[in-house]
């Protein structure tokens, strides 16, 4: 038996590496495909390093809400009837009368959050979890010249390694972390995606001073959190920007999402593509919500009125510097408007910095080589998320996120999973029948 309960010997179609949203999305469109053709099943299995189901947990901050539409949910763009949509949950939950009523398209992530778990539950025979995938390799088949199959090395809770075999991966590993350059998370140092595990560790009594670097969602959703959370401490939200500016989610603006954009930027030229970053970046990154910005002006007004102040906006401000001594933690600032730098201590500091996207490559080690990379050094992808291999590979890597550059800006959103793991089903399927035909031909010329 391997690592999934079932013979060490099994060929999966596909083995889907991470178990969010979006692998969750491809893991729903694999069942549909089977349920509409059951002498063909799929044969896929799903490898999720966490224990249990979570989607950025840490950011799981009271009265947060979605920057999606909920009928962005996991299926509904691809199959309004299936069973997994967010009404279905809705349903489930006994809640869709009130949900009508509350005439809101954006839920709170906390309910996001519970609709992804139902989903999940449902799909729990198809996931192994505790179980981080390490690498991947090439294995050659017995009648093959070219590697046909690859080997996926799991890590399981317990330390033990396996090795399972498919004819595709999906990798669909997530946003990665970024610090600032010299910068080191610690005790007192946090980045925003651990955000409420570090915070819920502290005696808030001992966070009297506390600092948030960066002007996008995840820092004011921070401060605001921060500065309601702790009446007595001093709050410094240190912005690289004069002010927060506004996310774009305006209709035009918004079709930069749509399903039909992906064709547009990856077929279209490279001044269209550039156009797609310069004129529309702010619909995504380095932005913040209306609803949030308005709601630390009033915070900060209201400091103005009650003439005493603890939010500070420390603006055109980077870290040039942090260092801890035990339980003392001190930060350096520089701000642009003067070119000085000045100090302020700390009880904790968050780096709401963003993060990297999805690198193939981190699990692929050497075989990566086997793939070729643009100009620019960026790996080429076809339409159907895979990765463009240097000479004839059979086996399939296909990637959801870490395709900004050749599909766009959804890549590491939720607005297109459910059309993209749909394509990305229809490809495996459609390459399984394409090899299995070829196989028949060969024998049929053998035979002959
Ligand atoms: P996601 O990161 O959700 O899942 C990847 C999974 O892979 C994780 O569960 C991880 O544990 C697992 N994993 C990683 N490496 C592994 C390995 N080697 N082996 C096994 N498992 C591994 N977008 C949007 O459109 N609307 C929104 O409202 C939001 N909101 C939002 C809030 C916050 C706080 C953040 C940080 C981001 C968003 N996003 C978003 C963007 C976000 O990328 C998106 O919501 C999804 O998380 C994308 O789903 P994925 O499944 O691709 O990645
Ligand atoms: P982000 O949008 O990439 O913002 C990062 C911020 O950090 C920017 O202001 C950036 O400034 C700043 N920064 C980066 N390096 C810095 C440095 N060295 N010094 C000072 N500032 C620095 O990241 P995010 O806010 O975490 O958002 C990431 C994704 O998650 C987005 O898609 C967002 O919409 C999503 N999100 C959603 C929710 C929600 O659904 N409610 C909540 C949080 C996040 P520059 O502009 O100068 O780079």
């Amino acid at each position: 038996m391997d690592i999934t309960g079932r013979p060490s010997q099994e060929i999966y179609d596909v083995v889907g590496i991470g178990f969010g949203p979006s692998n969750m999305s491809l893991a729903i469109a694999l069942e549909e495909h089977e349920a509409s053709s059951p002498q063909h099943p799929i044969k896929a299995h799903f490898f999720e390093r966490q224990p249990t189901f979570g989607w950025h947990r840490n950011m799981l901050l009271p009265s947060t809400t979605m920057q999606i539409s909920f009928l962005k949910d996991l299926v509904t763009f691809r199959n309004p009837t299936s069973r997994y949509g967010f009404i279905s949950f809705l349903h489930a939950s006994d809640r869709l009368v009130q949900f009508v009523n509350n005439q809101d398209f954006f839920p709170t992530r906390q309910e996001f959050h519970q609709y992804l778990e139902w989903a999940a539950a449902d799909l729990s025979d198809r996931v192994t979890y505790g179980a981080e995938v390490t690498s991947i390799r090439p294995r050659t088949g017995a009648d093959a010249e070219t590697p046909d199959l690859l080997e996926i090395e799991v890590r399981g809770s317990d330390g033990t390694t396996s090795v399972v075999t498919a004819r595709n991966v999906a990798i669909s590993t997530g946003l990665v972390p970024r610090l600032p350059e010299g910068m080191t998370a610690g005790e007192r140092v946090w980045h925003s995606s651990e955000f409420l595990s570090r915070f819920n560790a502290q005696d808030p009594r001992g966070l009297k001073s506390v600092a948030v670097v960066g002007a996008g969602q995840s820092a004011a959703e921070i401060t605001r959190f921060l500065y309601d959370s702790l009446p007595h401490a001093e709050v410094s939200a240190i912005m690289p920007s004069y002010g927060y500016s506004i996310a774009d989610d305006t209709p035009f603006a918004n079709q930069v999402f749509d399903p039909s954009a992906v064709d547009e930027y990856y077929f279209g030229t490279e001044r269209a593509r550039d156009s797609f970053w310069r004129y529309h970046r702010n619909t995504n990154y380095s932005v913040v919500d209306a609803d949030v910005i308005r709601a630390l002006y009033q915070r900060s007004y209201d400091e103005q009125v009650r003439g005493s102040q603890r939010l500070h906006f420390r603006n055109l401000t980077r870290v040039a510097e942090v260092e801890q001594t035990g339980d003392a933690t001190r930060v350096v600032l520089h701000s642009q408007l003067d070119d000085k730098t000045t100090e302020l201590a700390v009880d904790a500091i968050v780096f709401a910095t963003g993060y990297d996207g999805v690198d193939p490559a981190r699990l692929l080690g050497d075989f990566d080589q086997n793939f070729l990379r643009d100009k620019a050094g960026r790996h080429q992808v076809t339409r159907d998320y895979r990765l463009v291999a240097a000479s004839g590979l059979t086996c399939g890597v296909y990637l959801q996120g870490g395709t900004e550059h050749t599909h766009g800006l959804t890549s590491a959103l939720l607005s297109n999973i459910a059309i993209r793991s749909g394509e990305i089903a229809d490809s495996i399927v459609l390459r399984r029948t394409e090899q299995e035909l070829g196989s028949s031909v060969k024998v049929a010329r053998s035979a002959a």
